[in-house]
């Protein structure tokens, strides 16, 4: 499987996911500002993935800083910080990667600068490493969920590359397979960007994984023909009460799953979780630009002048999961209760 995101000789190297699957190419960032236009553009996208790439950010924005002592290195740090955190709204992943390097920082504030911008070097590769060992354990437990011969429904993309490697949806297909369970799955095309179409389908093809494209307006059909036993998505960011902000279109798969009686699995790292806010209305969601939906590939869909609405996340109230599969176990309602008691 292709590298999402690493370090290779002082750079953060990404896979250009606007180009895939079409063209196969590498994306060299140099800079925390280089970093945050790779976020916004979506080369790099999926909340666990941002997450990483904001920690790498962080790390080059350190580089960067020349200063006398820690008190001048660390206010640099924020205000590099405070930019990189404007990228993107929703995945909380990029909150909760900045903030565990600033952490950092001022945990190691004894260090020389020059050791302190090494340790903080090392922290985001143990943020990348940590994120796949999470992407591993959440396919654990998740695959207990799973049963030999499910045809499994996903929305978007949450394979490995919206992660550093092996994907939360996906992860959880691939450690079901890797069971030895015969699976297949439906995946959503997900406009108006088409992650599913472009990016889960490629990666489970990679795989020989069994997948099949529909567009997302297919989905209530094949329920209906009992053609879905099983929902898993993944999350940019779970409230305490259990609500799921999710790419797009993903609360009406939930309210479907609902009406067909099919269980609805979110799968999420604990870093996705945001226990600040009681509920899925305090979550940001993002607005992006209009060409995204008046465009396929460049070309014009929409008459000019047309008037767009571009949300590129909803809301799944908890009422509509089944269950949350997370790194450190499964959680079932009340989820206020059970995310707290995971997320320790
Ligand atoms: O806009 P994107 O492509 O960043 O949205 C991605 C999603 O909504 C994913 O489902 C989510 O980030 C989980 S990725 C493991």
């Amino acid at each position: 499987m292709i590298k999402t995101i690493e370090w290779v000789d002082g750079v953060v190297r990404m896979i250009d996911q606007t180009r895939l699957p079409t063209e196969k190419v590498f994306v060299d960032c140099r800079t925390i500002e280089e970093v945050s236009l790779a976020i916004k553009t979506m080369i790099i996208r999926g909340a666990p993935a941002i997450g990483v790439a904001a920690a790498m950010g962080v790390s080059l924005g350190a580089e960067e800083i020349l200063a006398e002592d820690f008190a001048g290195f660390y206010s640099q740090l924020e205000k590099k910080c405070a930019e990189l955190a404007r990228s993107r709204p929703t995945a909380v992943n990029l909150a909760w990667g900045i903030a565990r390097m600033k952490r950092v920082a001022s945990d190691n504030k004894d260090l020389a600068l020059p050791d302190l911008k090494k340790r903080l070097r090392r922290e985001s590769q143990t943020i990348c490493d940590e994120d796949i060992a999470a992407n591993q354990a959440m396919g654990a437990f998740g695959q207990t969920l799973i049963a030999d011969g499910n045809n499994v429904l996903t929305h978007c993309n949450a394979g490995a590359l919206a992660t550093a490697g092996f994907g939360t949806a996906l992860g959880v297909i691939r450690a079901s397979v890797n069971a030895g369970k015969k699976i297949s799955v439906l995946a959503n095309e997900t406009r108006p960007f088409l992650q599913g179409a472009r990016l889960t389908v490629w990666e489970l093809m990679e795989d020989n994984i069994p997948v099949k494209l529909i567009t997302d307006s297919m989905a209530g059909h094949f329920m209906q023909k009992k053609q879905v036993d099983v929902v898993v998505v993944g999350a940019d960011r779970i409230a305490a009460n259990g609500d799921v902000a999710n790419k797009i279109g993903t609360y009406m798969v939930a309210i479907l799953a609902k009406n067909h009686n099919i269980p609805f699995y979110v799968a999420a790292p604990i870093s996705t979780l945001d226990l600040s806010l009681a509920s899925g209305e305090e979550i940001p969601i993002e607005e992006r630009s209009a060409d995204e939906v008046t465009t396929i590939n460049n070309k014009r869909m929409a008459p000019e002048g047309a008037m767009v609405a571009h949300p590129a996340f909803d809301i799944t109230p908890h009422q509509l999961v089944t269950a949350i599969i997370t790194d450190k176990g499964i959680a079932l309602p009340p989820f206020t209760e059970t995310l707290k008691k995971l997320a320790g």
